[in-house]
């Protein structure tokens, strides 16, 4: 028989997104090793359908447990996360959202853990609101972002973009730049100056930050991998492409993008 559950902790905040970001979030299982990367270390996909997910975690530090978990979708309304095998087997996560507006979700979360030793409950319930409020901050900024991202898209602007003399331009990259209302980053491959998207085909994650590796770019949400010179997808499939970035052109020591 199942140990009786004990309600550690009852976490609540509001996110400042709508619903609809948030259940994309909860469906997104594979962001969890990089945008919680501090927290999570690997995934595997066991299995994935309209009720949810199942997949083998790996736990930080280091090489921590790894644990099977599941997702299920119970409503609209409200979704349980159950750790089946691996540490703290049995625990239930159970979240509710609540939308608020176009922008603004409540969020409830009750841990449930089974087997809590006498007088552990609060101890264990500190640190489960620690690492929900940490989860919860990381899955915030990342929804925002792409909510903003996905506001401004098909605001086409200019189709040349002066960028001024070609050594203050060098001296200050990489920089982004906003073509045909979309940023692109201009970095220096070599000694080449070349143009990239800044958004990500994947969830439009950043890709602003990201450092260029052998002449890639590994987004930080999900660690999808993209050449930047051709904007072919290296890694973990080929199925995306960056967004057709536009040509650093130079003359008489100006430099512009055009389309190429
Ligand atoms: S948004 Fe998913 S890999 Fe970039
Ligand atoms: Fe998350």
């Amino acid at each position: 028989m199942a140990s009786p559950l004990t309600c550690v902790a009852i976490y609540e905040r509001p996110v400042r997104v709508g619903i609809e970001r948030v259940w994309e979030n909860v469906r997104d299982w594979e962001h969890l090793p990089w945008l919680h990367g501090g927290s999570f270390r690997a995934i595997d996909l066991v299995d994935e359908a309209d009720w949810g997910w199942k997949a083998r975690i790996g736990l930080q530090p280091g090489d921590g447990p790894e644990i099977l978990l599941e997702l299920v979708i119970e409503s609209d309304r409200r979704y349980v996360s159950r750790t089946l095998e691996g540490a703290a087997a049995g625990t239930e996560i159970w979240t509710t959202l609540e939308p608020r507006g176009p922008d603004l979700t409540d969020v409830r979360v009750e841990f449930h853990v089974p087997d809590v030793p006498e007088g552990a409950a609060d101890r264990i319930g500190v640190g489960y609101t620690a690492l929900y409020t940490k989860l919860w901050d990381e899955d915030e900024e990342m929804m925002q972002w792409r909510s903003t991202q996905l506001a401004r898209r098909g605001v086409a602007e200019a189709a040349t973009v002066d960028l001024g003399p070609v050594e203050d331009l060098r001296a200050r990259l990489p920089r982004v730049v906003e073509f045909a209302g979309r940023p692109f980053r201009i970095v220096t491959d070599g000694d080449a100056l070349l143009a990239h998207a800044a958004l990500c085909p994947h969830m439009l994650g950043p890709l602003d930050g990201c450092a260029v590796e052998d002449g890639a770019v590994v987004c930080p949400w999900h660690g999808y991998r993209f050449d930047v010179r051709s904007g072919r997808q290296l890694a973990p499939s080929d199925r995306l492409r960056l967004a057709p970035a536009p040509r650093v052109v130079v003359e008489d020591g100006r430099a512009r993008l055009e389309t190429p």
